[in-house]
């Protein structure tokens, strides 16, 4: 997030724009927590950083927060009022912040513009989230070292990994990682249903005479049958089979930090700098969208940012999680088709 930021306090400058920053996220916004954001701002927000040594840097230097209070028309009003004398405002955040902002501008006129980042990629519209990339990352390398754990000493490993309602980390990460299978609420399985196939699959690997004796799946946090309680009910199981352990990984809040990865810095830098081209314009409730694969988005300066109005996003992030979106039915698709062979 800090990229697009940076961006925005970057360009706004160049072009004679005081850009000022909120702390804290809608929380800061309603107690008026607002404060320049200059080079010099920047480092008064956050003094051992200035918004170029954020890049760096995961989070935002700006500090975010799940506020109540803002769920509430009297909360809104307050961060509505907080904003008098400011000509637009740019959100950076998944689906809780993009609702918010278009109530913002539906309910007290705001000019605003949204930027997406979440881990989870279920905001809709855009291809990619600020932060899926870097999370993506994390994954593939923490796999990769419990890889090493599983080959040589013979082991099948759960990976739990992040995304709220959605199995996206868990599905790209497994095509990327080598795993044999990857288990995501999308694939609305009961937990007999997800226990048989990943007992196969385990079976499979370490059954057939030439077979590897290792096993990885990719568990999504969204399925409502934790790592741990998947592992102990495997372990009943495949006492039969000799040799066979299973472990129980849950990554957490690793996968939420660390050193932005290249394409997080690129994306975000666009979207920050394609959301204050469009305040400037005098655009309003839309948020800019990574090389999105949805008609209906208005060109921007940057031919891989498109525009969609929040009502269109709010309600194609919805169709995400409910799985009645074209995307998530394609993915599945791709899934279903990759299943049988992952774990050969
Ligand atoms: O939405 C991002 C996310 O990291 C989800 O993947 C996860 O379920 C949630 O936030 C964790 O939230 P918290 O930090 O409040 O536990």
């Amino acid at each position: 997030m800090n990229a697009a930021i940076r961006a925005v306090a970057k360009v706004g400058a160049g072009r004679g724009v005081e850009v000022h920053g909120v702390e804290g996220g809608y929380e800061g916004l309603i107690e008026g927590r607002i404060a320049p954001l200059t080079r010099e701002a920047g480092g008064r927000l956050l003094p051992e950083r200035s918004v170029d040594l954020s890049l760096g840097h995961g989070g935002t230097i700006l500090g975010s927060s799940r506020s109540e209070a803002f769920r509430t028309l009297e909360g809104r009003a307050a961060g509505a009022a907080a904003l008098d004398g400011f000509d637009g405002l740019v959100v950076i955040g998944g689906d809780g912040t993009l609702t918010g902002a278009h109530a913002l501008a539906v309910e007290h006129g705001v000019r605003v513009v949204g930027v997406p980042a979440s881990i989870d990629n279920d905001v809709g519209c855009t291809s990619l989230s600020i932060g899926v990339d870097t999370a993506l990352n994390t994954i593939v390398e923490a796999c990769s070292r419990i890889a090493d754990t599983a080959r040589s000493h013979h082991r099948a490993f759960v990976v739990e990994v992040m995304g709220r309602r959605s199995g996206y980390l868990a599905m790209s990460s497994a095509v990327t990682v080598g795993a044999d299978a990857a288990v995501l609420p999308e694939q609305k399985r009961s937990i007999e249903e997800i226990v048989a196939s990943v007992e196969r699959v385990i079976r499979q690997s370490f059954e057939v005479d030439d077979g590897k004796r290792q096993s990885l799946i990719m568990l999504s946090e969204g399925v409502e049958l934790p790592a741990t309680e998947l592992v102990r009910m495997l372990n009943e199981r495949l006492h039969d089979v000799a040799g066979v352990e299973a472990r129980a990984i849950v990554l957490g809040h690793l996968q939420r930090g660390g050193s932005p990865t290249y394409m997080d810095r690129m994306i975000g830098g666009r979207l920050g700098l394609m959301a204050l081209a469009a305040l400037a314009a005098g655009v309003s409730d839309e948020m800019v969208a990574w090389r999105p694969s949805l008609d209906g988005g208005v060109p921007t300066e940057d031919p891989r940012v498109l525009r969609y109005s929040l009502e269109r996003v709010i309600s194609e992030s919805a169709a995400l999680v409910d799985g009645s979106s074209e995307v998530v039915r394609r993915r599945l698709q791709m899934m279903e088709s990759v299943e049988g062979v992952l774990a050969l």
